[in-house]
């Protein structure tokens, strides 16, 4: 591991892959089908401008930031990642715990592999809670509850999701669960020796937040799995009856239509995050950044509109709110800096992130990530 900081999140993808075998680093790179989505999401940030104005005031600028009547320190937030204890054992408290110091929200995905009591209790605050809709109405009812008996303050429905996408390197690794470790597989492992040796002192790799009948299963592979925690009938009425059983915010995840997204608010929805699931699901899928000011057009209000897919620096999160989101979220980036350097890793990628927003901030005569779109400062 290394002890330097970096100062790029770019900076930790490249350990990242040294650190990792290569069937766990290509779970977190990889994407769906050719990737395009993948490349298209970053390469999309690349030639959008923003305008610097002369400030009015004068004083500190702050980072502090208001989305669905939650206060944080930062526009921005952990995602949710599932099987991330492929990368670390610990990897979902890790998260957690650390989003939780520089106070900005954690996502907990359904497929965590550590409990959601586990997170709470090293986070200290509840996360907030995503869910696909699995294929047993029962497993519903009870993730559901599970949410609410943590307090979770926001429900993140992911609607990207009915079936999970056709990831090549995932399929050409041959990713199962439980492990049935193929030759290159366990070449990979023997190469990565602190990796297999942490892996296998924390033992199988579990699903706590599913039922028994689901986390305990010998027999299920990891596509089994996902197809039975995405397999339920993913429509609007679901969502419906979501909404009359969950009393705390509600957030649909992988929307990409505006006019789903004002059906949406038509059924009660509070926000909306635009993303195409960081190009793991539909390969032709546009990439959110541009699809934000479509939503804008179609009469949603900012504070409707969250954004995911693609980002890697503050930046792209002021370039994010330019365009009308008014919150983002980083998944892989995040499991970069993990699998690079551990939680220290994780922390350096927030200093990184937050002296990235502040300065170019600075940069932009704005006071606060409001006034990025308010001060109009997207220029093309
Ligand atoms: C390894 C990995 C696991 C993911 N697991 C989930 C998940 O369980 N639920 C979900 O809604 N999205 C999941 N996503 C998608 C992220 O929440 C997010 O939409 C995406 O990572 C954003 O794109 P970015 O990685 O370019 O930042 C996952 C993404 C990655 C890379």
């Amino acid at each position: 591991m290394s002890r330097k900081p970096f100062h790029s999140s770019l900076d930790f993808v490249a350990p990242a892959k040294r650190n990792l075998p290569k069937f766990a680093f290509d779970f977190i790179e990889g994407g769906s089908g050719d990737e395009k989505a993948v490349r298209h999401n970053v390469e999309s940030f690349e030639n959008l401008k923003l305008i610097p104005h002369l400030r009015s005031k004068l004083g500190d600028t702050s980072l502090n930031s208001r989305i669905l009547g939650l206060d944080y320190a930062a526009p921005f937030g952990v995602a949710p990642l599932g099987l991330c204890g492929l990368i670390n054992p610990k990897a979902d408290s890790i998260l957690a715990k650390v989003a939780a110091k520089y106070n900005v929200p954690y996502v907990i995905s359904a497929a965590s592999n550590q409990s959601i009591e586990t997170i709470v209790k090293a986070a200290g605050v509840p996360p907030w809670f995503q869910l696909y809709i699995p294929n047993v109405k029962a497993q519903l009812s009870n993730l559901l509850k599970k949410a609410e008996a943590n307090a979770c303050p926001v429900l993140v429905v992911t609607v990207d999701t009915p079936v999970p996408g056709r990831r090549l390197r995932d399929l050409k690794n041959g990713l199962k669960l439980p492990y049935k470790l193929n030759y290159a597989n366990v070449v990979e492992a023997m190469k990565h020796p602190l990796w297999t040796v942490d892996r296998l002192l924390a033992g199988k790799i579990i699903f706590p937040n599913f039922d028994d009948a689901v986390s305990d299963n010998p027999n299920l592979t990891f596509r089994d799995l996902v197809a039975m925690q995405t397999g339920g009938d993913l429509n609007w009425l679901v969502i419906e009856k979501i909404r009359e059983i969950w009393k705390a915010k509600l957030v649909l995840k992988g929307v990409l239509s505006p006019a789903d997204a004002v059906h949406a608010q038509k059924l009660g929805v509070d926000a909306v995050i635009i993303s195409n699931h960081g190009g793991r699901q539909l390969n032709a899928a546009p990439a959110p950044i541009n699809m934000a000011p479509i939503f804008l057009d179609a009469g949603l209000k900012k504070d409707f509109l969250m954004l995911d897919s693609g980002i890697r620096s503050g930046e792209d999160i002021i370039s994010s709110l330019a365009r009308g989101a008014s919150f983002s979220f980083m998944g892989r980036a995040f499991l970069y800096a993990l699998a690079a350097n551990g939680e220290k890793g994780v922390e350096n990628l927030f200093d990184i992130i937050i002296d990235e927003l502040s300065v170019n901030l600075k940069l932009l005569g704005l006071d606060c990530p409001a006034d990025v779109s308010a001060k109009n400062s997207f220029g093309g």
